[in-house]
């Protein structure tokens, strides 16, 4: 059996969770469905990035110790994940036993080849983003992120990643899908160019005690990067004698794709890579830097614009399933978009509830008022405008693959998208409503067609909607479990099935912005 391993960043826990983390895990959880419902095998990794400076501060401002800080945060990042339908295999957490260990064997392994070296270190230290810069680095006295710096003088052990430039230029030219998008892979390249620095992965305890202690030196803990990029190996048994199999088969022979926001690209497409170098690891199949939402004045979005309604709020105003749906609809995997609740309110309203939900309500109402509720048979020959909406509807399971290979999601959703406005488009013209009254055969073409649109329909969308598409397919008369060989035929409905009308699957959503 194929299969897939797709992971999300681990998120820090000096906070809760937010629409942006949401929308990294949203879309990883999309992809991992859609890789189920094509008959794969799937491991979809998330969790907490629970060591560093930032979780101690933030740790001490409550008053509490870091781990009763962190038992208690990530409570909080599972319970939105599950508020969200995220169906993840593995839960990380950087403080667990196994991970520290796996880690220290790490260092160890690196400082016995001569991969890790202590140096005296001057530099330019930005706390909130826990990385050195050097006076080239900054703009305007700040890093380019903007933020401060702090000069620091102190003995430091760093990993040779200069060693390994040159391979990691190779490697990225030789593999175009490696770091993905395009544009994404030219700046990676572009940074490339420059002089590669080695990193420092150490920190002293007696600045920052909250981290895995580097086993040479016990007077440091190392650097929160170098423990947080290796969950995605240790996750999957790296280092662990006893889940050596497993690592095996879920990295070496399924090499991962990382998905990640454009932030955090430098640490994933360079840094891991090379220390995956050292430790003589394959590298990951594919890291994906995906775009920001931003707020709709094109600023970051931020808590401290004061929005009446926080954006993951909005599940509760429009639905889970319809969240998912916008943040898989208005963005292109790789670019940013905007984020407004008049945005999610209005695509919603025009997509789920007056295309798809009234195409399902029409009918569904017309079926159980003239047929009974029994899917109707579909004549042979079709007349001709059902032959072209049914050839419409023949490749799409087969492009809908295509896009989520491509890891385009949106592009999927628009497919499906574009074969209902079609179907919606024929039941306008055909009027099943006037039909039945006077051509009942007619009736039942036009409306055992789009009972077989719906179906597909909701086939293929379950992996952005997977509770409101299952109700959906339950009330075409559909009751097999959601698989990719049934989304590839047309006509499979069968005849007399059971087709209930019900509420509306997406009502209108009322929305009044804010004075
Ligand atoms: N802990 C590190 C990641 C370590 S991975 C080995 C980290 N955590 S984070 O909590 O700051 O999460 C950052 C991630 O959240 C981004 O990479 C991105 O995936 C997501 N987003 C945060 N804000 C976002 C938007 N406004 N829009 C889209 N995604 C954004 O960095």
């Amino acid at each position: 059996m194929p299969r897939f391993y797709i992971t999300t960043p681990i998120y820090y826990v000096n906070d809760l969770p937010h629409i942006g983390h949401a929308y990294s895990t949203v879309t990883a959880d999309v992809l991992a469905r859609y890789h189920k419902l094509f008959g794969e095998e799937v491991r979809l990794l998330t969790g907490v990035d629970e060591h560093g400076q930032k979780v101690e501060q933030a740790a001490a401002k409550r008053g509490l110790s870091p781990q009763a800080h962190c038992d208690e945060m990530q409570e909080n990042w599972r319970k939105i994940w599950l508020e969200l339908g995220i169906e993840y295999d593995v839960f990380f957490r950087t403080t667990d036993a196994f991970h520290k260990k796996a880690v220290q064997d790490c260092l160890q392994e690196l400082w016995d080849k001569g991969e890790i070296y202590a140096e005296d270190y001057e530099g330019l230290y930005s706390v909130s983003e826990e990385i050195f810069y050097t006076e080239k680095d900054l703009v305007d006295g700040k890093t380019p992120q903007g933020n401060e710096v702090v000069p620091i003088k102190e003995k430091n052990y760093f990993f040779r990643m200069s060693r390994y430039q040159k391979e990691l230029i190779a490697h990225i030219e030789k593999n175009p899908d490696f770091v993905q998008p395009d544009f994404r892979r030219n700046e990676v390249l572009g940074f490339l160019r420059q002089p590669l620095h080695d990193l420092c992965i150490s920190r002293p305890k007696a600045r920052l005690a909250w981290g895995i202690e580097i086993p040479f030196d016990k007077d440091y803990v190392t650097y929160v990067w170098f423990d947080a990029l290796l969950n995605y190996a240790t996750g999957m048994g790296y280092q662990q004698k006893e889940r050596a199999q497993e690592f095996q088969t879920w990295w070496v022979d399924t090499p991962p794709v990382h998905l990640i926001g454009k932030d955090i690209l430098t640490t994933h497409a360079v840094y891991w890579p090379t220390m995956l170098m050292a430790l003589g690891v394959p590298l990951p199949k594919t890291i994906f830097g995906h775009g920001w939402w931003l707020a709709a004045d094109g600023g970051k979005m931020s808590k401290s614009k004061g929005n009446a309604v926080k954006p993951l709020d909005l599940k509760d105003i429009v639905g889970v399933d319809s969240l998912r749906y916008f943040l898989i609809r208005d963005i292109a995997l790789g670019n940013d978009s905007t984020f407004a609740p008049e945005l999610v309110v209005s695509r919603v309203n025009a997509d789920l509830a007056n295309n798809l939900g009234n195409l399902l309500a029409r009918v569904t109402n017309l079926v159980d008022k003239n047929f009974e509720g029994a899917a109707p048979a579909l004549p042979s020959p079709l007349a001709p405008e059902t032959t072209s909406l049914f050839q419409s509807l023949e490749g799409l399971a087969n492009r809908v693959r295509e896009k989520i290979e491509a890891l385009d999601p949106q592009g999927a959703v628009v497919q499906v998208v574009e074969v209902l406005n079609e179907a919606n488009k024929y039941v306008g013209d055909r009027a099943p409503w006037k039909q039945v009254k006077t051509d009942l055969p007619a009736a039942a073409e036009t409306l055992g067609a789009c009972l077989e649109v719906l179906r597909v329909a909701g086939l293929l969308l379950t992996p952005v909607m997977p509770t409101k598409m299952q109700e959906l397919l339950q009330s075409v008369g559909w009751t097999p479990k959601p698989n990719f060989a049934d989304a590839r035929k047309t006509r499979a409905i069968p005849v007399g099935a059971k087709v209930t009308k019900g509420d509306p699957l997406f009502p209108r959503v009322e929305w009044k912005s804010e004075p």
